[in-house]
């Protein structure tokens, strides 16, 4: 295994690549704005660590990495316009920096160079395989973030609806890359699905985190506008806790007539609720499910390691 920064810095060099300028400059410079605006590259990372513990070089997978980052940038695009979001990455989102009509296509865009780096030196005996895994884990996606939306409005979602929503919009995402990782070093269907089985229980870690940060992080740090969950009615797992728990009304106000101090009314209701402790211990749970995942597996110690170490920093992180 390598280090988590040499990883990085193989997927850095080959998005460089796919964003040189090209004409028209009105639909490549937002992607390149996207490309160039930084971001975690934890999906890449993930895949290309897979390959390297399931015995291939990360080398290998380096097309399909840049997929998965090219596919989860073009859904933090429309993410944005749907949310209403105008930060990320500690800068205007591309529909405020661009407009609207921009965002979309060159998200668009984005999502079909994903689909041709995918298959972009696959070997063709994994190719439908990668191709099924990455079309299905697309759909599943688009179903998650309708679910985000349509809870918007509903005030009766449960904490299992909310799950299996956050499992579709993010969770399969970080399952596909670990599994397209293992794919392209020609692993058994067997290590294969543990590292599906790992990425997708970091993913709910993951989205947990994010709800989480989205409400009580540094916006500095956190690169996006706190409380915009809150805001937009998401049934996030704080949400529905306090609007089980809590009796003052005040999430029923906020609902119906919200206030200009509507995020810290909700986030005092969190607060007393004491729910940021309860929220992290649940990150907690996954955490280890994550971990556990790969317990049987054939793989080497330092991969374990890496994958272990990986798991538990999503649990701190901050950004
Ligand atoms: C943001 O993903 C969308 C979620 C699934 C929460 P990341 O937090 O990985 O975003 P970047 O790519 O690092 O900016
Ligand atoms: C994002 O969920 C999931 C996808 C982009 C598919 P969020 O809406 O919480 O992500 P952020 O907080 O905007 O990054
Ligand atoms: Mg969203
Ligand atoms: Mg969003
Ligand atoms: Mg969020």
């Amino acid at each position: 295994m390598r280090e988590y920064a040499a990883y990085l810095s193989l997927i850095e060099n080959r998005l460089k690549e796919c964003a040189s300028p090209k004409d028209p400059d009105s639909l490549y410079l937002p992607i390149r704005y996207t490309l160039e605006g930084g971001g975690k590259r934890l999906r890449p990372i993930l895949l290309l660590a897979a390959c390297d513990a399931a015995g291939a070089p990360a080398e290998n997978a380096i097309n399909q990495a840049a997929a998965i980052e090219m596919f989860h940038n073009f859904t933090l695009l429309h993410d944005d316009v749907m949310d209403r979001a105008d930060m990320r990455r500690g800068r205007a989102t591309v529909h405020v920096r661009f407009d609207e009509r921009r965002a979309i296509l060159s998200g668009d865009t984005m999502l079909t160079l994903a689909t041709s780096l995918l298959a972009d030196g696959c070997p063709s005996a994994l190719l439908p395989d990668a191709l099924a895994l990455f079309n299905a884990t697309a759909i599943q996606i688009y179903e998650g973030q309708q679910y985000d939306l349509d809870f918007e409005s509903r005030d009766d979602v449960t904490v299992d609806e909310y799950l299996m929503m956050i499992r579709l919009k993010t969770s399969v995402l970080l399952g596909a890359a670990c599994a397209l990782g293992a794919l392209m070093a020609g692993a058994t269907r067997d290590i294969i699905k543990a590292f599906y089985r790992y990425g997708e229980r970091l993913g709910l870690a993951f989205q947990l985190q994010d709800d989480l940060l989205d409400t009580y992080g540094d916006p500095i740090v956190f690169g996006k506008e706190i409380g915009g969950d809150i805001l937009n009615d998401k049934k996030t797992w704080l949400r529905i806790t306090a609007m089980a728990e809590d009796t003052s009304g005040v999430i029923d106000a906020e609902t119906t007539a919200p206030s200009p101090d509507k995020i810290e009314r909700v986030k005092a209701v969190y607060d007393r609720l004491d729910l940021a402790a309860r929220c992290r211990s649940l990150i907690d749970r996954y955490t280890d499910e994550a971990i556990e995942a790969l317990a049987s597996t054939p793989i080497s110690r330092s991969a374990r390691d890496f994958f272990s170490e990986l798991a538990l920093s999503a649990r701190t992180r901050n950004h």
